[in-house]
């Protein structure tokens, strides 16, 4: 098969499955977790998958401290002839490599990254949901385990893989969002962060999550940290405006996550002959774009959110709704689309997806 054979402990206790039709996101994990180890001087080592148990840190542990970690979410779905894929796991591994790299930590070889991911899946197939809107989400992360207290990169690791059933992120399901836009706090400023994935970028969002929810919102639209009026993203995914006859979104300029539905959205759109611009407008330009009758969709763009409408705004005072908060037409053939691919009901012409066969 390939030269990436990892020992596998199996549990004597596996869990019963939780009720398919109730996942909810995140709540559930499955038997296994895959384990690796790295050290300054060995590299990376010891990939093993193990049966899925707390893990046990010396409370000296630098993650526990200055936050060195990243991680990653993706997802493994269940297609009509019981074979699973992975949607465009290698950006997945290319951004954790790029995340690592902002946070002084080693990279992994990303077909290795790959492979334990596969075994994995492999490994707990059974637990990949087989109901509408489901799947098996992977949640790969990487922590600094070296017990030292001085500030500086540490000099081990471990990469961790678990794995979760899940249903929709929110739990209105497909229904449109409602957002508060944060003037406030900011997420990050260029040269910050904000790119990268890792957990420091979603600890400082949980205030405004909380002032969103006080208002009834389910997640927070990022303005820009310097002047506080550029879209930047929603919550935990990327933000996409339809005005007129063309759809927005904000750039990669190192301060809001590249997500990969958001690539995939812009290509998809792109192929059906819809512009797209990558380019900064203000949450005024909005407002203002709703005042005249040209806004006519928002939805955000996520592996966990899929692709979520957003049915109304809130900002300082102002409120808006969007399409009369319905799903439009564009987020709705865009979940079709992306979500056929995904689940292999749709051909993959852009070679997306990446097959583990049915052990
Ligand atoms: C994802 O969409 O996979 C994410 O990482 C969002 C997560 C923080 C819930």
């Amino acid at each position: 098969m390939n030269n990436f054979d990892f020992p596998i402990t199996r549990t004597d206790t596996p869990v019963p499955k939780p009720d398919m039709d109730k996942l909810g996101f995140g709540q559930y994990f499955t038997d296994h977790m895959f384990v690796m180890d790295f050290d300054d001087g060995t590299g990376w080592h010891n990939a093993r998958i193990v049966p899925y148990a707390p893990i046990s840190l010396d409370p000296a542990a630098a993650v526990l401290h200055y936050s060195q970690e990243v991680f990653e979410g993706m997802k493994a779905y269940l297609t009509r002839s019981g074979d699973a894929l992975l949607f465009r796991p290698f950006e997945n591994a290319q951004r954790s490599n790029n995340s690592s790299r902002r946070l002084c930590m080693p990279v992994i070889d990303e077909r290795l990254y790959i492979e334990a991911i596969k075994a994995l899946v492999r490994e707990d197939y059974d637990w990949i949901p087989d109901r509408e809107g489901t799947a098996l989400y992977i949640r790969p992360f990487i922590i600094a385990t070296e017990a030292f207290l001085g500030v500086r990169p540490s000099k081990k690791y471990s990469f961790y893989v678990i794995m979760s059933p899940v249903g929709s992120y929110y739990e209105s399901g497909l229904m449109p969002t409602k957002i508060y836009v944060e003037d406030e706090y900011a997420r990050s400023v260029k040269g910050g962060m904000g790119a990268a994935k890792t957990g420091g970028n979603y600890a400082s969002g949980l205030l405004s999550q909380e002032k969103a929810k006080a208002k009834n919102c389910s997640q927070v639209l990022w303005l820009d940290g310097v002047e506080r009026k550029y879209v930047e993203e929603i919550g935990t995914s990327n933000a996409f405006f339809a005005i007129e006859d063309k759809i927005v979104t904000s750039p990669l300029t190192g301060t809001i996550l590249p997500g990969i539905t958001r690539d995939s959205v812009i290509e998809l759109l792109r192929s059906w002959d819809m512009r797209v611009e990558e380019d900064r407008f203000t949450i005024g330009d909005i407002f203002e774009a709703h005042e005249n009758g040209r806004l006519s969709e928002v939805f955000a763009t996520g592996t966990a959110a899929v692709i979520s409408p957003v049915g109304q705004i809130m900002w300082g005072e102002r409120s808006i709704t969007i399409n009369e908060n319905t799903t439009g037409p564009i987020s709705k053939r865009l979940y079709e689309s992306i979500t056929g691919i995904q689940t292999g009901m749709i051909a993959d012409r852009f070679s997306w997806t990446e097959l583990i066969p049915k052990p």
